[in-house]
């Protein structure tokens, strides 16, 4: 019993911050993600009767205490729904540096939760294994499809109705995002903590979850008529305003180094030259940027030029996670 599954990491344009419901891991707000081509996770599952627990190979390492809980707590949810109770193996291969802010737990829940459920030949819709994916990390949920992709929020107190699907496939149109890595440290306050203490502590939380709906219908109608300014006015919104939720919160949680300031300036001031590029910020410093494919090289070049930036990595349009090994 063993799968191998590939998924893709994404990008948060309309952000997903603050939670509904903590131990069903329910977004309290929807968002809508672009998949990225270059950056994926790749995780092979093996269920095996031999095994007297679950183990962890993250990056040719053993995965920590931490990380181990964190996928022990979710494989528990597999084998209860499969009925199976083996323990299992999870070899898990990022093409790019792990918590460094890359979202590496949206592709490496999404990939973990397609390879888990192929080998446990659970046979699930693709509305099933994103509620799946979810219960690892929100942003999983969306990883599973390719291109523009929506996650609701739902209503329903069981998370039955919160999951993502796509808005528009990988070839609607021909963007990029590029990521300059302005550190490879691990973040220090996780996503998971930092909505927390935002939920708890931020005067701005309830304006936040009011206004997001407004954001999120905006941009899918952005997305669909292909209004590359205003996509990019509600990236720059949503980015800044997820992030005074976090500067207002108690401590306040400033995720950028004085690097992804820079870069914000100078991305704005290239914008002023003519050239439609706008950035994004998640739960770290790195900063991204969303351009044309005709500009590419002329922001890949600014961002070059931004003293501190260590590497920049170019994507398109990503595709959908899939299966690539399945052994009964
Ligand atoms: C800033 O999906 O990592 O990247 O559900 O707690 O695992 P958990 O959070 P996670 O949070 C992502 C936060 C973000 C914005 C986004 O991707 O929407």
């Amino acid at each position: 019993m063993q799968a191998k599954a590939r998924a893709h990491s994404n990008i948060a344009l309309i952000k997903y911050w603050g939670k509904r419901d903590v131990r069903l891991n329910i977004p309290a707000v929807g968002s809508i993600s672009m998949t990225l081509s270059a950056l994926w996770t790749e995780t092979e599952v093996i269920f095996d009767e031999r095994l007297s627990k679950d183990e962890l190979i993250l990056d040719n390492r053993r995965g920590n205490v931490k990380e181990s809980k964190r996928i022990s707590a979710f494989l528990d949810i597999l084998r209860q729904k499969s009925g199976v109770p083996l323990k299992a193996k999870v070899i898990s291969i990022n093409n790019f540096p792990t918590a460094a802010g890359l979202a590496s737990s949206a592709s490496g829940f999404a990939a973990l939760t397609l390879a888990a459920a192929k080998a446990l030949k659970l046979n699930l819709s693709e509305r099933e294994l994103s509620i799946l994916a979810r219960r690892g990390s929100g942003s999983a949920a969306r990883s599973l499809f390719g291109g523009f992709v929506e996650m609701f929020a739902g209503t329903e107190p069981d998370g039955s109705d919160s999951f993502a699907q796509p808005i528009a496939a990988q070839d609607h149109w021909d963007v990029r995002l590029l990521i300059g890595i302005t550190s490879f440290r691990p973040k220090k306050v996780g996503s998971t903590e930092g909505m927390t203490r935002s939920k708890k502590t931020s005067p701005y939380y309830q304006a936040w979850i009011q206004s997001q709906p407004e954001d999120l219908k905006e941009m899918r109608q952005a997305i669909l008529q292909k209004d590359f300014q205003k996509v990019g006015e509600l990236t720059e919104h949503s980015c800044l305003k997820m992030h005074a939720l976090a500067l207002s919160s108690k401590p306040g949680i400033l995720y950028w180094n004085a690097i992804t300031v820079d870069a914000m300036h100078a991305i704005r001031e290239l914008r002023h030259s003519g050239i439609q590029a706008y950035f994004t910020v998640d739960a770290g410093p790195q900063i991204k940027v969303l351009c044309l494919a005709e500009d590419e090289v002329r922001v890949r070049d600014m961002l070059r030029s931004i003293n501190g930036i260590e590497r920049t990595i170019v994507n398109k349009l990503g595709p959908a996670a899939q299966i690539l090994e399945f052994d009964e």
